[in-house]
Protein backbone atom coordinates (compact mmCIF):
# COMPACT_ATOMS: atom_id res chain seq x y z
CA UNK A 1 0.00 0.00 0.00
CA UNK A 2 1.99 2.97 -1.14
CA UNK A 3 -0.77 5.65 0.18
CA UNK A 4 -1.08 6.39 3.88
CA UNK A 5 -2.81 3.94 6.36
CA UNK A 6 -5.63 5.53 7.24
CA UNK A 7 -6.43 5.36 11.31
CA UNK A 8 -9.46 6.11 13.32
CA UNK A 9 -9.00 6.48 17.16
CA UNK A 10 -11.93 5.77 19.55
CA UNK A 11 -11.12 6.79 22.71
CA UNK A 12 -8.96 9.50 23.61
CA UNK A 13 -8.38 10.01 27.20
CA UNK A 14 -4.70 9.68 28.79
CA UNK A 15 -3.97 6.28 26.72
CA UNK A 16 -5.48 7.24 23.40
CA UNK A 17 -4.43 10.57 23.16
CA UNK A 18 -0.23 9.32 24.04
CA UNK A 19 -1.08 6.65 21.54
CA UNK A 20 -2.19 9.21 18.38
CA UNK A 21 0.54 11.45 19.77
CA UNK A 22 3.20 8.63 18.29
CA UNK A 23 1.48 7.87 15.12
CA UNK A 24 1.95 11.82 14.66
CA UNK A 25 5.48 11.01 14.01
CA UNK A 26 4.85 8.06 11.32
CA UNK A 27 5.32 9.50 7.72
CA UNK A 28 3.17 6.82 6.25
CA UNK A 29 0.08 7.11 8.66
CA UNK A 30 -2.82 9.46 8.31
CA UNK A 31 -4.70 10.53 11.19
CA UNK A 32 -8.09 9.87 9.49
CA UNK A 33 -11.07 10.17 12.22
CA UNK A 34 -11.07 10.94 15.92
CA UNK A 35 -14.28 9.39 18.54
CA UNK A 36 -14.43 10.31 21.71
CA UNK A 37 -17.42 11.52 23.74
CA UNK A 38 -16.00 14.87 25.61
CA UNK A 39 -16.25 17.94 22.96
CA UNK A 40 -13.57 19.37 24.74
CA UNK A 41 -11.16 16.66 24.43
CA UNK A 42 -11.90 16.35 20.35
CA UNK A 43 -11.15 20.29 20.42
CA UNK A 44 -7.71 19.37 21.98
CA UNK A 45 -6.87 16.38 20.03
CA UNK A 46 -7.28 18.88 17.17
CA UNK A 47 -5.45 21.46 17.89
CA UNK A 48 -2.67 18.69 19.01
CA UNK A 49 -2.97 17.29 14.63
CA UNK A 50 -2.83 20.66 13.35
CA UNK A 51 0.09 21.84 15.63
CA UNK A 52 2.45 18.91 13.93
CA UNK A 53 1.16 19.71 10.52
CA UNK A 54 -0.95 17.14 9.73
CA UNK A 55 -4.64 17.42 7.73
CA UNK A 56 -7.26 17.39 10.49
CA UNK A 57 -9.57 14.52 10.96
CA UNK A 58 -13.34 14.24 10.92
CA UNK A 59 -14.44 14.13 14.23
CA UNK A 60 -17.10 11.95 15.73
CA UNK A 61 -18.90 10.89 19.41
CA UNK A 62 -20.10 7.62 18.31
CA UNK A 63 -17.77 4.77 16.96
CA UNK A 64 -20.60 2.69 14.91
CA UNK A 65 -20.84 6.30 12.81
CA UNK A 66 -16.98 6.52 12.43
CA UNK A 67 -16.54 3.33 10.91
CA UNK A 68 -19.52 3.60 8.32
CA UNK A 69 -18.01 7.51 7.70
CA UNK A 70 -14.50 7.23 7.78
CA UNK A 71 -13.44 4.79 5.03
CA UNK A 72 -10.35 3.16 7.74
CA UNK A 73 -7.74 0.82 7.44
CA UNK A 74 -7.31 0.75 10.84
CA UNK A 75 -8.92 1.37 14.45
CA UNK A 76 -7.20 1.53 17.63
CA UNK A 77 -9.43 1.19 20.29
CA UNK A 78 -8.63 2.58 24.13
CA UNK A 79 -11.95 3.16 25.68
CA UNK A 80 -12.74 1.67 29.18
CA UNK A 81 -12.35 -1.89 29.16
CA UNK A 82 -16.51 -2.54 29.06
CA UNK A 83 -16.37 -1.26 25.46
CA UNK A 84 -13.41 -2.91 23.90
CA UNK A 85 -14.94 -6.26 22.63
CA UNK A 86 -18.21 -4.51 21.53
CA UNK A 87 -16.08 -1.74 19.75
CA UNK A 88 -13.31 -4.28 18.23
CA UNK A 89 -16.73 -6.44 17.41
CA UNK A 90 -18.42 -3.27 15.26
CA UNK A 91 -14.75 -2.73 13.74
CA UNK A 92 -14.61 -6.12 12.26
CA UNK A 93 -18.23 -6.68 10.85
CA UNK A 94 -16.90 -3.46 9.00
CA UNK A 95 -13.74 -4.70 7.63
CA UNK A 96 -11.73 -2.15 9.79
CA UNK A 97 -8.44 -4.18 10.89
CA UNK A 98 -8.89 -3.53 15.11
CA UNK A 99 -5.92 -2.14 16.94
CA UNK A 100 -7.15 -2.80 20.84
CA UNK A 101 -5.73 -1.66 23.47
CA UNK A 102 -5.14 -3.57 27.12
CA UNK A 103 -8.01 -4.62 29.67
CA UNK A 104 -10.58 -6.79 31.41
CA UNK A 105 -12.56 -9.09 29.54
CA UNK A 106 -16.15 -8.66 31.24
CA UNK A 107 -16.84 -12.09 30.59
CA UNK A 108 -15.58 -15.12 28.62
CA UNK A 109 -18.65 -15.70 26.32
CA UNK A 110 -17.54 -12.27 24.74
CA UNK A 111 -13.87 -13.72 24.17
CA UNK A 112 -15.66 -15.75 22.28
CA UNK A 113 -17.93 -13.92 20.15
CA UNK A 114 -14.73 -11.58 19.15
CA UNK A 115 -13.24 -14.89 17.98
CA UNK A 116 -16.25 -16.16 16.00
CA UNK A 117 -16.46 -12.75 14.35
CA UNK A 118 -13.07 -12.06 13.50
CA UNK A 119 -13.16 -15.70 12.16
CA UNK A 120 -16.40 -15.27 9.87
CA UNK A 121 -15.60 -11.82 8.58
CA UNK A 122 -11.79 -12.70 7.61
CA UNK A 123 -11.11 -9.48 9.47
CA UNK A 124 -8.01 -9.28 12.05
CA UNK A 125 -7.72 -7.31 15.64
CA UNK A 126 -4.19 -7.25 16.72
CA UNK A 127 -4.30 -7.03 21.09
CA UNK A 128 -1.79 -3.50 21.48
CA UNK A 129 0.35 -5.45 24.60
CA UNK A 130 3.03 -2.98 24.24
CA UNK A 131 4.69 -5.30 26.99
CA UNK A 132 5.50 -8.00 24.36
CA UNK A 133 7.88 -5.55 23.32
CA UNK A 134 10.25 -4.99 26.04
CA UNK A 135 13.90 -5.17 25.05
CA UNK A 136 14.70 -7.73 27.62
CA UNK A 137 11.74 -10.03 26.66
CA UNK A 138 12.50 -9.93 23.25
CA UNK A 139 16.16 -10.56 24.26
CA UNK A 140 14.67 -13.81 26.35
CA UNK A 141 12.65 -14.78 23.47
CA UNK A 142 15.69 -14.74 21.54
CA UNK A 143 17.60 -17.09 24.15
CA UNK A 144 14.97 -19.27 24.59
CA UNK A 145 15.03 -20.30 21.06
CA UNK A 146 18.54 -20.64 21.18
CA UNK A 147 17.59 -23.20 23.68
CA UNK A 148 19.74 -21.41 26.80
CA UNK A 149 17.48 -22.01 29.13
CA UNK A 150 16.89 -26.27 28.07
CA UNK A 151 13.20 -26.94 28.39
CA UNK A 152 10.73 -24.01 30.22
CA UNK A 153 9.10 -25.59 33.24
CA UNK A 154 7.90 -22.34 35.09
CA UNK A 155 7.69 -18.90 34.30
CA UNK A 156 6.05 -15.64 36.76
CA UNK A 157 4.70 -12.21 36.16
CA UNK A 158 2.46 -9.64 37.49
CA UNK A 159 0.87 -5.92 37.40
CA UNK A 160 2.43 -4.23 40.82
CA UNK A 161 1.41 -0.72 40.46
CA UNK A 162 0.12 1.85 43.51
CA UNK A 163 -3.23 2.63 41.69
CA UNK A 164 -4.75 4.26 44.89
CA UNK A 165 -5.13 7.47 44.42
CA UNK A 166 -6.22 6.78 40.70
CA UNK A 167 -9.00 3.63 41.93
CA UNK A 168 -10.30 6.58 43.89
CA UNK A 169 -11.13 9.38 41.55
CA UNK A 170 -14.44 9.69 40.39
CA UNK A 171 -16.31 9.95 36.87
CA UNK A 172 -17.23 13.79 35.26
CA UNK A 173 -20.48 13.98 37.45
CA UNK A 174 -17.89 14.70 40.15
CA UNK A 175 -20.57 11.62 42.19
CA UNK A 176 -19.77 8.53 41.33
CA UNK A 177 -16.03 6.55 40.55
CA UNK A 178 -14.78 6.35 37.46
CA UNK A 179 -14.81 3.53 35.12
CA UNK A 180 -11.66 1.92 36.72
CA UNK A 181 -12.41 1.85 40.41
CA UNK A 182 -16.02 0.90 39.39
CA UNK A 183 -14.20 -2.71 38.30
CA UNK A 184 -12.13 -2.58 41.12
CA UNK A 185 -15.49 -1.73 43.76
CA UNK A 186 -17.40 -4.56 41.86
CA UNK A 187 -15.33 -7.18 41.02
CA UNK A 188 -12.81 -10.02 42.77
CA UNK A 189 -10.62 -10.82 39.90
CA UNK A 190 -7.08 -10.35 38.44
CA UNK A 191 -8.54 -7.16 36.58
CA UNK A 192 -5.15 -6.52 34.51
CA UNK A 193 -3.45 -9.36 33.64
CA UNK A 194 -2.29 -8.89 30.28
CA UNK A 195 0.34 -6.44 31.21
CA UNK A 196 2.54 -9.83 32.47
CA UNK A 197 0.45 -12.71 31.09
CA UNK A 198 1.16 -11.34 27.30
CA UNK A 199 5.12 -11.74 27.53
CA UNK A 200 5.33 -14.86 29.11
CA UNK A 201 2.41 -15.95 26.78
CA UNK A 202 4.91 -15.22 24.44
CA UNK A 203 7.59 -16.92 26.04
CA UNK A 204 6.05 -20.02 26.41
CA UNK A 205 4.19 -20.34 22.66
CA UNK A 206 0.65 -20.49 23.95
CA UNK A 207 -1.25 -20.71 21.26
CA UNK A 208 1.21 -22.19 19.16
CA UNK A 209 2.29 -25.45 20.38
CA UNK A 210 1.22 -24.66 23.56
CA UNK A 211 -2.17 -22.97 25.42
CA UNK A 212 -3.37 -22.30 28.74
CA UNK A 213 -5.78 -25.26 29.69
CA UNK A 214 -6.62 -24.39 33.42
CA UNK A 215 -6.23 -21.58 36.50
CA UNK A 216 -6.78 -21.20 40.26
CA UNK A 217 -7.07 -17.94 41.90
CA UNK A 218 -6.97 -16.79 45.40
CA UNK A 219 -7.41 -13.54 46.54
CA UNK A 220 -6.30 -12.00 49.72
CA UNK A 221 -8.96 -9.69 52.05
CA UNK A 222 -9.50 -6.12 50.78
CA UNK A 223 -7.56 -3.50 53.30
CA UNK A 224 -5.45 -1.53 51.27
CA UNK A 225 -8.32 1.03 49.16
CA UNK A 226 -10.00 1.38 52.54
CA UNK A 227 -6.94 2.10 54.29
CA UNK A 228 -6.23 4.94 51.82
CA UNK A 229 -9.66 6.31 51.95
CA UNK A 230 -9.11 6.54 55.25
CA UNK A 231 -5.89 8.55 55.72
CA UNK A 232 -6.38 10.90 52.67
CA UNK A 233 -10.00 11.30 51.35
CA UNK A 234 -13.03 13.59 53.52
CA UNK A 235 -15.29 11.62 54.75
CA UNK A 236 -18.27 13.26 52.27
CA UNK A 237 -15.92 12.27 49.24
CA UNK A 238 -18.00 9.98 47.08
CA UNK A 239 -15.48 7.22 47.02
CA UNK A 240 -15.30 7.35 51.18
CA UNK A 241 -16.71 4.02 53.07
CA UNK A 242 -16.52 2.04 49.47
CA UNK A 243 -16.96 -1.78 50.61
CA UNK A 244 -14.27 -2.88 48.03
CA UNK A 245 -14.47 -6.78 46.05
CA UNK A 246 -11.31 -6.42 44.78
CA UNK A 247 -8.52 -8.24 47.43
CA UNK A 248 -5.50 -6.27 47.80
CA UNK A 249 -3.03 -9.43 46.09
CA UNK A 250 -4.70 -11.59 43.65
CA UNK A 251 -2.24 -15.29 42.67
CA UNK A 252 -3.04 -17.08 40.12
CA UNK A 253 -1.53 -19.95 38.77
CA UNK A 254 -2.07 -21.28 35.23
CA UNK A 255 -1.12 -24.52 33.92
CA UNK A 256 -0.04 -25.14 30.39
CA UNK A 257 -0.92 -28.24 28.38
CA UNK A 258 2.87 -28.57 27.88
CA UNK A 259 3.09 -28.80 31.38
CA UNK A 260 4.57 -25.53 32.55
CA UNK A 261 2.70 -23.34 35.46
CA UNK A 262 2.22 -19.55 35.15
CA UNK A 263 2.01 -17.42 38.40
CA UNK A 264 0.33 -14.14 38.09
CA UNK A 265 0.39 -11.76 40.62
CA UNK A 266 -2.36 -8.70 40.75
CA UNK A 267 -1.42 -6.26 43.46
CA UNK A 268 -2.71 -2.84 42.91
CA UNK A 269 -3.83 -1.21 46.20
CA UNK A 270 -0.81 -1.55 48.38
CA UNK A 271 2.17 1.04 48.44
CA UNK A 272 4.66 -0.21 46.23
CA UNK A 273 6.68 0.75 43.64
CA UNK A 274 6.15 -0.09 39.90
CA UNK A 275 6.83 -3.96 39.11
CA UNK A 276 5.92 -6.98 36.39
CA UNK A 277 7.91 -9.67 37.94
CA UNK A 278 8.83 -11.05 35.27
CA UNK A 279 10.95 -14.77 35.70
CA UNK A 280 11.49 -17.55 33.24
CA UNK A 281 13.20 -21.45 34.39
CA UNK A 282 13.85 -24.11 32.72
CA UNK A 283 16.05 -27.03 32.92
CA UNK A 284 19.46 -24.67 32.07
CA UNK A 285 18.91 -21.64 33.87
CA UNK A 286 16.84 -18.69 35.51
CA UNK A 287 16.36 -15.34 34.79
CA UNK A 288 14.55 -12.62 36.60
CA UNK A 289 14.05 -9.01 36.94
CA UNK A 290 15.05 -7.58 39.98
CA UNK A 291 14.56 -4.04 39.20
CA UNK A 292 11.96 -1.52 37.59
CA UNK A 293 11.15 2.11 37.53
CA UNK A 294 8.38 3.84 36.00
CA UNK A 295 8.23 7.09 35.52
CA UNK A 296 6.85 9.23 33.00
CA UNK A 297 7.79 8.13 29.50
CA UNK A 298 10.82 6.26 31.12
CA UNK A 299 11.12 2.66 32.08
CA UNK A 300 14.42 1.11 33.53
CA UNK A 301 14.64 -2.37 34.50
CA UNK A 302 17.49 -4.23 35.58
CA UNK A 303 17.70 -8.12 36.04
CA UNK A 304 19.66 -11.70 36.77
CA UNK A 305 20.69 -14.74 35.32
CA UNK A 306 22.04 -17.74 36.04
CA UNK A 307 22.41 -20.48 33.29
CA UNK A 308 23.94 -23.45 34.32
CA UNK A 309 26.39 -24.15 31.38
CA UNK A 310 27.72 -20.10 31.50
CA UNK A 311 27.56 -18.60 35.27
CA UNK A 312 30.06 -19.14 37.76
CA UNK A 313 29.03 -21.46 41.06
CA UNK A 314 25.34 -20.95 42.08
CA UNK A 315 25.63 -17.11 41.66
CA UNK A 316 23.56 -14.99 39.60
CA UNK A 317 24.89 -12.74 37.25
CA UNK A 318 24.33 -9.29 35.85
CA UNK A 319 21.55 -9.88 32.54
CA UNK A 320 23.15 -6.62 30.61
CA UNK A 321 25.88 -8.45 28.80
CA UNK A 322 23.22 -11.30 27.64
CA UNK A 323 21.07 -8.52 27.01
CA UNK A 324 23.45 -6.84 24.07
CA UNK A 325 25.19 -10.60 22.87
CA UNK A 326 21.22 -11.50 22.41
CA UNK A 327 19.10 -8.54 21.59
CA UNK A 328 16.48 -8.79 19.08
CA UNK A 329 17.27 -7.82 15.38
CA UNK A 330 14.69 -4.84 16.02
CA UNK A 331 15.99 -3.05 19.07
CA UNK A 332 19.78 -3.16 17.23
CA UNK A 333 18.04 -0.82 14.71
CA UNK A 334 15.48 0.79 17.25
CA UNK A 335 18.62 1.47 19.39
CA UNK A 336 21.21 2.85 17.08
CA UNK A 337 18.12 5.14 15.80
CA UNK A 338 16.77 6.38 18.97
CA UNK A 339 14.51 4.98 20.78
CA UNK A 340 11.35 7.36 21.10
CA UNK A 341 9.15 8.28 24.36
CA UNK A 342 6.14 5.63 25.96
CA UNK A 343 6.93 3.32 27.93
CA UNK A 344 10.51 3.44 27.72
CA UNK A 345 10.08 2.68 23.52
CA UNK A 346 7.90 -0.23 23.52
CA UNK A 347 4.38 1.69 22.72
CA UNK A 348 6.41 3.27 19.31
CA UNK A 349 7.64 -0.34 18.23
CA UNK A 350 4.09 -1.79 18.96
CA UNK A 351 2.00 0.58 17.01
CA UNK A 352 4.95 0.09 14.36
CA UNK A 353 3.69 -3.75 14.10
CA UNK A 354 0.53 -2.93 13.94
CA UNK A 355 0.78 -0.16 11.01
CA UNK A 356 3.21 -2.79 9.11
CA UNK A 357 0.34 -5.70 9.86
CA UNK A 358 -2.73 -3.46 8.63
CA UNK A 359 -0.65 -2.19 5.31
CA UNK A 360 -0.25 -5.80 4.29
CA UNK A 361 -4.00 -6.92 5.60
CA UNK A 362 -1.73 -9.52 7.04
CA UNK A 363 -2.24 -11.43 10.80
CA UNK A 364 -0.77 -9.79 13.50
CA UNK A 365 1.92 -11.19 15.99
CA UNK A 366 -0.35 -10.66 18.92
CA UNK A 367 -3.79 -12.00 17.08
CA UNK A 368 -7.67 -12.59 18.03
CA UNK A 369 -6.71 -15.74 19.78
CA UNK A 370 -3.93 -14.20 22.51
CA UNK A 371 -6.54 -11.40 23.03
CA UNK A 372 -8.98 -14.16 24.10
CA UNK A 373 -6.98 -16.10 25.97
CA UNK A 374 -5.17 -13.59 28.04
CA UNK A 375 -8.39 -10.96 28.60
CA UNK A 376 -10.00 -14.04 29.79
CA UNK A 377 -7.98 -14.74 32.97
CA UNK A 378 -9.99 -11.61 34.29
CA UNK A 379 -13.47 -13.88 33.99
CA UNK A 380 -12.07 -17.08 35.09
CA UNK A 381 -10.00 -15.72 38.40
CA UNK A 382 -13.58 -14.30 39.38
CA UNK A 383 -14.91 -17.52 38.83
CA UNK A 384 -12.20 -19.52 40.46
CA UNK A 385 -12.24 -16.89 43.62
CA UNK A 386 -15.45 -16.87 43.91
CA UNK A 387 -15.59 -21.07 44.31
CA UNK A 388 -12.61 -20.72 46.90
CA UNK A 389 -9.80 -20.97 44.58
CA UNK A 390 -11.13 -24.48 42.99
CA UNK A 391 -9.20 -25.13 39.61
CA UNK A 392 -11.36 -23.46 36.61
CA UNK A 393 -11.00 -24.62 32.59
CA UNK A 394 -9.22 -21.98 30.66
CA UNK A 395 -11.08 -22.77 26.67
CA UNK A 396 -9.09 -23.67 23.66
CA UNK A 397 -10.17 -20.17 21.89
CA UNK A 398 -8.21 -21.74 19.05
CA UNK A 399 -10.22 -24.78 18.21
CA UNK A 400 -7.36 -26.99 18.44
CA UNK A 401 -5.26 -24.74 15.80
CA UNK A 402 -2.73 -24.41 18.81
CA UNK A 403 -1.32 -27.79 18.18
CA UNK A 404 -0.35 -26.84 14.55
CA UNK A 405 0.44 -23.38 14.61
CA UNK A 406 4.16 -23.05 14.40
CA UNK A 407 6.07 -20.84 17.29
CA UNK A 408 7.54 -18.21 14.86
CA UNK A 409 3.74 -16.72 14.24
CA UNK A 410 3.64 -14.13 16.98
CA UNK A 411 7.24 -12.98 16.62
CA UNK A 412 7.75 -9.30 15.91
CA UNK A 413 9.79 -10.06 12.87
CA UNK A 414 13.05 -9.52 11.85
CA UNK A 415 11.93 -7.34 8.58
CA UNK A 416 10.09 -5.24 11.19
CA UNK A 417 13.57 -3.26 11.21
CA UNK A 418 12.76 -1.78 7.57
CA UNK A 419 9.89 -0.85 8.79
CA UNK A 420 10.33 1.20 11.75
CA UNK A 421 10.01 4.62 10.32
CA UNK A 422 12.21 5.97 12.75
N1 LIG B 1 -0.94 -0.43 27.21
C1 LIG B 1 -0.72 0.45 28.18
O1 LIG B 1 0.42 0.64 28.61
C2 LIG B 1 -1.88 1.21 28.72
C3 LIG B 1 -1.66 2.32 29.57
C4 LIG B 1 -2.77 3.02 30.04
C5 LIG B 1 -4.04 2.63 29.68
N2 LIG B 1 -4.22 1.55 28.87
C6 LIG B 1 -5.58 1.12 28.46
O2 LIG B 1 -6.15 2.15 27.64
C7 LIG B 1 -7.55 2.21 27.83
C8 LIG B 1 -7.98 3.65 28.17
O3 LIG B 1 -7.37 4.04 29.37
P1 LIG B 1 -7.24 5.59 29.78
O4 LIG B 1 -6.37 5.64 30.97
O5 LIG B 1 -6.86 6.40 28.58
O6 LIG B 1 -8.74 5.93 30.18
P2 LIG B 1 -9.44 7.36 30.18
O7 LIG B 1 -10.61 7.25 31.05
O8 LIG B 1 -8.40 8.40 30.43
O9 LIG B 1 -9.90 7.53 28.66
C9 LIG B 1 -10.99 6.89 28.09
C10 LIG B 1 -11.54 7.82 27.02
O10 LIG B 1 -12.56 7.13 26.30
C11 LIG B 1 -13.62 8.06 26.07
N3 LIG B 1 -14.85 7.27 25.89
C12 LIG B 1 -15.54 6.57 26.82
N4 LIG B 1 -16.57 5.94 26.27
C13 LIG B 1 -16.54 6.25 24.94
C14 LIG B 1 -17.37 5.92 23.84
N5 LIG B 1 -18.44 5.11 23.97
N6 LIG B 1 -17.05 6.44 22.62
C15 LIG B 1 -15.98 7.23 22.47
N7 LIG B 1 -15.17 7.59 23.49
C16 LIG B 1 -15.44 7.10 24.71
C17 LIG B 1 -13.65 8.93 27.30
O11 LIG B 1 -14.28 10.17 27.01
C18 LIG B 1 -12.18 9.08 27.60
O12 LIG B 1 -11.64 10.20 26.93
C19 LIG B 1 -7.86 1.21 28.94
O13 LIG B 1 -8.28 0.03 28.33
C20 LIG B 1 -6.55 0.96 29.62
O14 LIG B 1 -6.47 -0.32 30.18
C21 LIG B 1 -3.17 0.86 28.37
Amino acid sequence: MSNPVRLGFTGLGSRGGSLLESCLSMSDVEIAAICNRSDERREQILARVADAGRPSPSTFTDHGTMLSAANLDGVVISTPWTDHVPMAIEALEAGVYVGLEVGAASSVEECWELVHTAERTGTHCMFLENTCYFRDCLAIRNMIRAGLFGELVHCRCGYGHDLRSSLHRTDASGESLAWRGRQNRHRNADLYPTHGVGPMAKVLDVNRGNRFVSLTATATKSAGLAAYAEENLDPDHPAAGIDWAIGDVITTVLRCANGETLTVTHDVSLPRPYSNMFHVQGTGGIWKRTFESLSGGEVKTESAIYLEEESPGHEWEDFAPYQTGHEHSVWEAYLEAGVKNGHGGIDYLTLRDYVRHVKRDARPPIDVYDAAAWMAVTPLTEDSIALGGEPVSVPDFTNGAWMTTEPPVGEPAHEMTADLDL
